[in-house]
């Protein structure tokens, strides 16, 4: 016997950063972030629960997933055969439209589509709460992904992460700016995510600032998006950025996830602010600089942006859905 599901999610971007964990078990954050859902660049992932299978296989973008990879995708499942007290076997096939580990936030797709469409295949129907527990088992951004438009997901105190749930500022229509993603390297990230956290968290002499002076961030964040305000918001998303890498560059051994076309663009971006444009950065474990925009100028910022060196291609993004169950 075999139930099959299949689902979508949509990468995000977080405007008010995560970085380092409360609680290394259960991947609970140890600072809150919000986001934007994006709405093109997507996972979708078919689930099988069947009898015959004796182990879980597990299949991303064509190829067998193996080690690490594997285990956290079958932890996913091991709660969802749990909760639905089975024992089956799963069969998983996942296909995401732009390149795995590059910094583009493919675990946070990959994991909220991971949840919804093993929950439904188990015949489960979970509220926002409990898709965003299977999805944080694999990567603390996934919860975020569940839900469309901007979001936000609180840090939390409790012990077992009931309260790092997330919830909707804004519905994906209700403000129409844009995210451009200036793609500038197609390598996988030199240092994981997580690792990179516990080194932060470990080593760096800035880590106690940055999670001292996040909840004045995520309050601004919240305050100016509400308030469709998009240079008050873009000064706490860069603001956010910069302490997020500052505290990490002072890690040891230092983790830099920039090249030189990332500051190029930076500083591109600077430039079009004093020409009188806004448009504001944000840069994740990886090469790739996001810009923040209104729609209206995103035409004009986004041709600048694709002339600087190094700058593959420029994807447009705007506030998109949140997870899809497919069939
Ligand atoms: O969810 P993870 O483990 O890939 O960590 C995400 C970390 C950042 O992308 C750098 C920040 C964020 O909040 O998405």
């Amino acid at each position: 016997m075999m139930h099959v599901s299949k689902a979508r999610a949509r990468t995000n971007i977080a405007l008010v950063k995560y970085w380092g964990k409360r609680d290394g078990a259960l991947n609970l954050p140890a600072v809150g972030s919000i986001s934007m859902t994006l709405s093109s660049l997507h996972t979708t992932t078919e689930v099988g629960f069947d009898t015959r299978l004796s182990e879980d296989t597990v299949v991303i973008n064509g190829r067998p997933a193996q080690g690490r990879e594997r285990e956290r995708v079958c932890a996913v499942l091991d709660v969802v055969r749990q909760t639905a007290g089975a024992g089956h076997r799963a069969a998983v096939r996942t296909e995401n439209n732009f390149p795995t580990a590059s910094g583009l936030a493919s675990s946070a797709s990959g994991f909220a589509a991971l949840a919804a469409a093993a929950a439904r295949a188990a015949g489960l129907e979970l509220p926002v709460s409990e898709l965003s527990r299977l999805a944080r088992l694999g990567s603390g951004s996934a919860p975020r992904s569940i839900l469309g438009g901007f979001v936000e997901l609180p840090a939390g105190v409790l012990a077992d992460g009931s309260d790092c749930v997330p919830r909707e500022i804004l519905p994906p229509d209700a403000w129409d700016v844009r995210l451009l993603v200036a793609v500038n390297g197609r390598a996988e990230k030199a240092v994981g995510s997580t690792e990179g956290m516990e080194r932060t968290k470990g080593t760096s002499p800035y880590y106690r600032q940055w999670v001292e002076t996040h909840a004045a961030d995520m309050q601004a964040a919240a305050d100016a998006i509400r308030a469709r305000g998009i240079a008050r918001l873009g000064a706490v998303v860069e603001s956010s950025c910069f302490k997020m890498h500052a505290s990490m560059m002072a890690a040891t051994p230092p983790i830099l996830y920039w090249n030189g076309a990332t500051v190029e663009v930076i500083r591109t971006v600077r430039d079009l602010r004093n020409a009188g444009l806004d448009a504001y950065v944000t840069i994740d474990a990886g090469p790739h600089v996001k810009v923040l925009c209104p729609a209206a100028q995103s035409s004009e910022i986004a041709d600048r942006i694709a002339k600087v060196d190094g700058v593959e291609r420029v994807i447009v993004e705007r506030p998109g859905p949140g997870v899809e169950i497919l069939t």
